[in-house]
C-alpha cells in the first residue's frame, strides 16, 4: 500500500482547520501549520490569490507542499458581497456574529435571498507547482439565525441540496457531503489521482 500524500495545512482558522482534517482524514497525511511561521495577511482580490499566498507562505517556509483554502459568501442581492471580505465584512477585528448580523440587517426585508459560498482550494509544491480547484453551494440566506453548530455564515446559510436546515444545524459530516469545502477537496482528490 502506498503511503499517504504528506501535506502541510496552510490555514490558520482552527474551525476551518477542523473541517480540513475531518474531509481530509484517511487520504492525505495532513500536517499542523507550523506555528513560528507569521499569518500572512490575506489582501488578494480573488479566493484563488489569497489561496496562493497561504500555501505559497508555508510551503516556502517547511520545503513541503501545503494546502490552502479561501472561503467567501457571496449573496446576489448585494451583488456578490461580502465575497472575498467574508471575513471582516463588518470591520476590521468583527466576530462571526457582527458578520450574521450584519447579514441580516442588510438582507431585512429582501425577498431575494439567494447566496452562494464558494470555496478555492490550493496546493503549492516546493517546486512551484501549483493546483487550484473550487467547490460551490448554492442556498438562501434565513430571516434570523438557526442552529448552535459550526461557524462563520452556517447559521444564516439554508443550502439548496439540504433538507431545509442550516448549516449550523446538521451534523459535520452531512454539511461536509454537501458543502462548498467538502466539494472543493473532493475535487482537489480527484485533480491529485488524476495526476497519479
Ligand atoms: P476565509 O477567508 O476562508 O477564512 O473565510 C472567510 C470567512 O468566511 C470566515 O471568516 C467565515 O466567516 C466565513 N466562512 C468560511 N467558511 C465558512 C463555512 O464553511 N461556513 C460558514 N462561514 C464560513
Amino acid at each position: 500500500m502506498s503511503a499517504l500524500p504528506r501535506i502541510v495545512c496552510a490555514s490558520a482558522n482552527p474551525d476551518k482547520v477542523a473541517e480540513i482534517e475531518f474531509i481530509l482524514r484517511d487520504v492525505v497525511d495532513l500536517l499542523p501549520r507550523p506555528a513560528e511561521v507569521p499569518d500572512v495577511i490575506e489582501d488578494a482580490d480573488t479566493l484563488e490569490g489569497n489561496a496562493r499566498l497561504k500555501a505559497a507562505a508555508i510551503c516556502d517556509a517547511t520545503g513541503l507542499p501545503a494546502v490552502a483554502d479561501d472561503t467567501g459568501l457571496e449573496v446576489l442581492a448585494l451583488d456578490g458581497a461580502p465575497g472575498v471580505f467574508s471575513a471582516r465584512w463588518a470591520g476590521e477585528g468583527c466576530s462571526y456574529a457582527d458578520n450574521r448580523d450584519k447579514l441580516l440587517r442588510e438582507l431585512a426585508g429582501h425577498p431575494d435571498r439567494r447566496a452562494l459560498f464558494r470555496t478555492c482550494v490550493l496546493v503549492r509544491w516546493p517546486d512551484g507547482r501549483e493546483l487550484a480547484v473550487d467547490g460551490v453551494c448554492s442556498g438562501t440566506i434565513t430571516e434570523a439565525e438557526r442552529g448552535g453548530r459550526g461557524f462563520g455564515y452556517d447559521a444564516v446559510f439554508v443550502p439548496d441540496d439540504g433538507d431545509g436546515r442550516s448549516f449550523a444545524e446538521m451534523t459535520d459530516a452531512e454539511k461536509h457531503a454537501i458543502s462548498h469545502r467538502g466539494r472543493a477537496f473532493s475535487n482537489l482528490l480527484a485533480a491529485l489521482s488524476a495526476q497519479g
